[in-house]
């Protein structure tokens, strides 16, 4: 033991006169990291968000299904789906596939959702091109995809009426607290023990907890009395997600 502890010091200690000695290896590290586009590494860890939601839902074998709101060109919706292929192994329940966005962006942003990069704009995609490439990547999976702002597609309307009796993940991705918290809203019949519920952008509005889509959350819990989210992992750049960890009766 000893002996290892000294041996991965004399060799912790060379690496760092060589890096002393050898100054355009930091450069270099600098150069590379910096290289990474940050959405690029936001959009791995939120690969690696959904991954670690679908592998635990799958062990404690959570019936239900995985609803995503705000699915842009749908790269987290179809990385669900191919790491449900994956994990099929393990849990017995059918998991359907459903996905809300206007795929026009925000439409009109109300004033509490005001930030300098949420702007109308930022997110409009071709919805036929985006639907029928999710439709493709996603072959044996159940999928549904509803179109429109969730104001018209989903504000009043129950889940079950849509299919929906059981949440297994949640991923709320659409950045402002307005429709997180008709997304939120949606859902809440949907929960079970266990369901886990990812949010992206958690810490936008300079950390904020009252705005975006914290402050949907924190609104939103206020609403239940016997209810207890514990925090499961934060991820990327301002991602959280938490296990629902006792439901109320
Ligand atoms: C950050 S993007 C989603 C990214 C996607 N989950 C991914 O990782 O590829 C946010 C999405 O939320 C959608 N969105 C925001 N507000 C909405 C609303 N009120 N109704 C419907 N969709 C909305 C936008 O159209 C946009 O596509």
């Amino acid at each position: 033991m000893i002996c290892c502890s000294l041996h991965f010091e004399c060799t912790r200690m060379d690496l760092i006169s060589f890096l002393k000695n050898n100054l355009f290896m930091q450069n270099l590290a600098a150069r590379m990291i910096s290289a990474v586009p940050c959405v690029v590494e936001h959009n791995i860890e939120k690969y690696k968000a959904i991954k670690k939601a679908m592998y635990l839902t799958a062990l404690e074998q959570l019936p239900g299904d995985y609803l995503e709101f705000g699915v842009f060109t749908g790269s987290s919706f179809v990385f669900a789906m191919h790491i449900h292929r994956k994990l099929q192994y393990l849990s017995k329940h059918p998991t359907k596939f459903y996905g809300f966005d206007s795929f026009e962006g925000f439409g009109e942003v109300q004033e509490v959702d005001t930030h300098p990069f949420y702007t109308n704009d930022t997110f409009r995609v071709d919805a036929n091109k985006v639907i029928s490439n999710i439709k493709k990547q996603g072959r044996g999976c159940q999928i549904e995809l509803v179109k429109g702002y969730f104001d018209e597609s989903i504000k009043g309307r129950s889940a079950s009426s849509m299919g929906i009796e059981k949440s297994r993940v949640i991923f709320i991705d659409c950045d402002l607290k307005a429709p997180s918290a008709v997304a939120l809203e949606f859902i809440k019949p949907t929960l079970q023990q266990g369901t886990i519920l990812i949010m992206d952008d958690f810490y936008s509005y300079k950390g904020d907890p009252s705005l975006g889509v914290c402050g949907a959350f924190e609104d939103f819990n206020r609403s239940f009395t016997n209810v207890e989210w514990r925090r499961i992992f934060d991820y990327g750049y301002g991602g959280a997600a938490f296990i629902l960890a006792r439901a109320e009766p």
